[in-house]
């Protein structure tokens, strides 16, 4: 029996399928590669020495997705396929929509003909909308700020009719705080296309000298220094959450969400201090007006995903900054 992982390939499909391999699973890999490259693959088998299958296949294609599901014995589906640039989905809605969730409508229909009723489902903070309240649990109110969180919300409505419609559905929903880092053997790691949108990705190319210098968006919200505030998380805890996730599948009643954070939030001007002592590099910066669409103050409590999953981040802020900047410095290196 295998494990299905779409979007595998991607940043944080990645380093799941390196933890699901070194815990012993068998992983099938279907990603079109439309925002990672198929190296990724040798990435992988050369960090976990382990073989992957992979199929480069789009999920708008339900019909190479059924030829998969009849070649393979699957036992449950990881599913991180998705667009998820915040501001081309602003731009081209449509294609978000279509996308996301058209893909995840045929993953549905075909796991359903097979008789595959376990699924992971990759959400995230974004469904809180404008926090209700801080920590951020699972009972908070959600809302979409924009068409890429829309289509979070909107698969995990479409998801909880589809389990409310048979009881064999068993859907982890893992609502994920703010992945960054990369794997510590330097050979897989996140590669934003163009100037990153992000903190972290943004500060590694600053620190490398690719841009001039950080603008922080905001220093005038209710934090101890005015800056933004967010609950960062190491990759690799937030794979293993997948891990955990997928072995407690069973006993999960229906469809459960999980916060993936580590219940601490960080401001910008921390993540810097925090990532000049991690890389011994100086980070230039400018404090500038906040980022439209943006929230202040986000991190999570986590408690339901300890307590439920046996699940706890790990790897602190420094770990998550030092790995960063280690990728950033052996990504274009490194050949396989
Ligand atoms: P990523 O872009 O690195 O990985 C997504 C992968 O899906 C890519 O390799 C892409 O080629 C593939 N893909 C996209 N559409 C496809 C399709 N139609 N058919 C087949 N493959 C397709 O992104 P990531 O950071 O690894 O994120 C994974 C998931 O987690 C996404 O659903 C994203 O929305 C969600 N998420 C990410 C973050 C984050 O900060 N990275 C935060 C919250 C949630
Ligand atoms: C972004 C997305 C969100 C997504 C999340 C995780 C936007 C508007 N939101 O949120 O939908 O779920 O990533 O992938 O893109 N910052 C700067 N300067 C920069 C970049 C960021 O000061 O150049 C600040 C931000 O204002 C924020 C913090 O750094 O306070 C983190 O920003 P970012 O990494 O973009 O994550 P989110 O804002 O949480």
């Amino acid at each position: 029996m295998s494990i299905l992982v779409t979007g595998g390939t991607g940043y944080i499909g990645s380093h799941t399928i390196v933890e699901l391999l070194e815990a012993g699973f068998d992983v099938i890999v279907v990603d079109n590669l439309s925002n990672s490259s198929e190296d990724v693959i040798d990435r992988i088998e050369k960090i976990t020495g382990k073989d992957l299958s992979f199929y480069n296949i789009d999920l708008l294609n339900k019909k190479a997705l059924d030829l998969i599901f009849h070649e393979n014995s699957i036992e449950a589906v990881i599913h991180f396929a998705g667009y998820k640039a915040v501001g081309e989905s602003v731009q081209l809605p449509l294609k978000y929509y279509q996308n996301n969730i058209i893909s995840t409508l045929n993953m549905c229909e075909v796991m359903e003909k097979y008789g595959v009723y376990n699924l992971i489902f990759s959400s995230s903070a974004t469904v809180y909308g404008y926090p209700e309240r801080l920590p951020l649990d699972e009972t908070c109110s959600t809302s979409a700020l924009n068409p890429y969180g829309r289509t979070k919300l909107m698969i995990e409505e479409i998801l909880t009719d589809l389990s409310n419609s048979n009881r064999k559905w068993r859907i982890a929903l893992l609502r994920y705080f703010n992945p960054v880092g990369a794997h510590n053997s330097g050979l897989i790691g996140e590669k934003p296309n163009g100037t990153p949108n992000n903190l972290m990705p943004y500060i590694t190319q600053v620190a490398s000298g690719k841009l001039e210098k950080l603008y922080v968006f905001g220093g005038d919200y209710p934090s101890k220094d005015g800056t933004g505030v967010r609950d960062y998380i190491h990759v690799v805890d937030l794979a293993l959450g997948h891990l955990k996730a997928l072995k407690k599948i069973d006993i999960l009643s229906g469809i459960e969400a999980f916060n993936l954070g580590t219940g601490i939030g960080y401001s910008v001007l921390e993540v810097i201090e925090t990532f000049e002592e991690a890389s011994k590099v100086k980070i230039p910066y400018e404090i500038v007006s906040r980022r439209f669409g943006d929230t202040g103050i986000c991190y999570a409590n986590p408690v339901k995903a300890n307590k439920h999953l046996n699940w706890y981040a790990e790897r602190d802020l420094f770990e998550m900054c030092k790995s960063a900047w280690d990728w950033e410095n052996t990504r274009e290196f490194i050949s396989i």
